[in-house]
């Protein structure tokens, strides 16, 4: 199908211009094909009206486990440890392929009601997530959260390789598979080496979790006489593109061999303050140069896997925390939802911004709201203003997924009452 979108404000994150007005865009089939003057000779299947109305690139939520919104609100309040150890971990044990597959499906809807059309999740029965991707049109780096565990290792790599096998490039290349060694304290040396050896014959990249808590950092010196980040950075980690969740206590030496390595950390400020687990210092880290994406982590803590609250979180806490009102600016903030996105999980030759030749992963905002007016930045409104309850129409690989905040690929209903139904059970079980 041929979308053109006419007369619309566009931030196209192509890091040449912020905003530009009144323009259309035309998209045939998956790619978008023309930004600009309108032309004559095109051909039209449905035209979008853009009054009142912004493009921008779908957001990108680089690290989250979706399949845990099965567990909102159900554990609050509780230090990290208590809260994974105690009730998160024991309640995930008793979760099935069919518990995962609805649980994703309800994140899907919320992602893509809140203008994420791209997530990287971290989580087990990770089929059931493909086939969400599938059904929903949403593109998704799948990633199955590998924990050591005595007897069960050979089974877990093996299950990573036949779901790289299953779904890498399907979905017209809306899916991709990568590695993920949960931490380097659920994860030993050898184990390591081991998925590193997966992730070389795959030819893929990596996703973990590091250096989320002081904790993690001081139990890291004390048995191996470095930070994790050096610590994987010795094992080899570094040597496949990697994308670490929440880098929150690093030091100079860590941020050099981030920057070294091409290591794309991903902010989680949700879930960082959440849990009590500190400041990750962006501003720091974007000065020098490293890559950093932004995420939500899991639907436990956070609650919500909404990227505009990241996105204005990023920026304002970075401010206070620095006492440097400067600090990691609104274009930064929505950076990191979009290209930065893109290039941790590979994909910046496809999504990330709005250009010619790039994949249609678009999303439409309502700017006609009272909070709003009046519209003096646009820039500031998507980082400071905005609500994900905003985004009007959504847009993966050139097919609508939501329109006028009508969601075309899922049965919302359905979904709400089956996850409810399994939620209620779960706890019980
Ligand atoms: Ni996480």
């Amino acid at each position: 199908m041929n979308i053109l979108i006419k007369n619309i404000d566009l931030v196209p994150m192509d890091g040449k211009e912020e905003v530009i007005k009144n323009t259309n865009i035309y998209i045939e089939e998956d790619q978008i094909v023309h930004i600009g003057e309108l032309k004559e000779d095109i051909k039209v299947d449905r035209t979008i009206d853009g009054k009142n109305k912004l493009a921008m690139p779908g957001l990108i939520n680089a690290h989250t486990h979706i399949g845990m919104s099965l567990l909102r609100n159900f554990a609050d309040d509780l230090p990290l440890h208590e809260w994974l150890t105690q009730k998160i971990w024991p309640t995930e044990a008793n979760l099935t392929a069919e518990d995962v597959y609805w649980g994703s499906l309800l994140s899907m809807i919320e992602m893509i009601q809140s203008g994420t059309t791209t997530f990287c999740d971290m989580y087990f029965f990770m089929d059931e997530v493909g086939k969400g991707l599938e059904e929903t049109g949403m593109r998704g780096v799948l990633t199955r959260g590998l924990i050591e565990e005595e007897g069960k290792n050979l089974g877990k790599l093996l299950n990573t390789k036949n779901l790289y096998k299953n779904w890498n490039g399907k979905g017209n290349g809306r899916i991709k598979v990568m590695v993920a060694p949960h931490a380097p304290y659920t994860c030993s040396p050898e184990f390591l080496g081991k998925i590193m050896d997966l992730a070389k014959e795959l030819d893929t990249g990596v996703h973990i979790h590091l250096s989320e808590t002081e904790k993690e950092v001081e139990d890291s010196l004390k048995q191996w006489g470095k930070s994790p980040i050096k610590h994987v950075y010795d094992l080899g980690l570094f040597n496949f593109p990697t994308v670490a969740a929440h880098c929150v206590h690093v030091d100079d030496d860590d941020i050099n061999i981030l920057k070294e390595n091409n290591v794309s950390p991903v902010n989680n400020p949700s879930s960082n303050l959440k849990l009590a687990s500190g400041f990750a210092p962006i501003d720091k880290m974007l000065k020098a140069g490293i890559n950093v994406a932004l995420g939500t982590d899991g639907s436990s803590s956070n609650n919500n896997l909404n990227m505009f609250e990241e996105i204005h979180l990023a920026s304002i806490i970075n401010k206070a925390v620095n006492k440097d009102a400067v600090s990691v600016p609104a274009i930064e903030a929505l950076k990191m939802a979009t290209i930065n996105g893109a290039k941790a999980l590979n994909w910046n030759k496809e999504i990330g911004s709005i250009e010619i030749g790039k994949k249609a992963d678009i999303i439409l905002i309502d700017m006609n709201k009272p909070h709003l007016y009046p519209l003096h930045n646009i820039i500031s409104a998507l980082a400071y203003s905005v609500q994900g309850s905003d985004v009007d129409t959504v847009i993966i690989d050139g097919k609508i997924l939501m329109e006028n905040r009508e969601m075309k690929t899922i049965d919302v209903e359905k979904v709400m009452y089956n996850t409810e139904k399994i939620a209620q059970d779960l706890i019980r079980r």
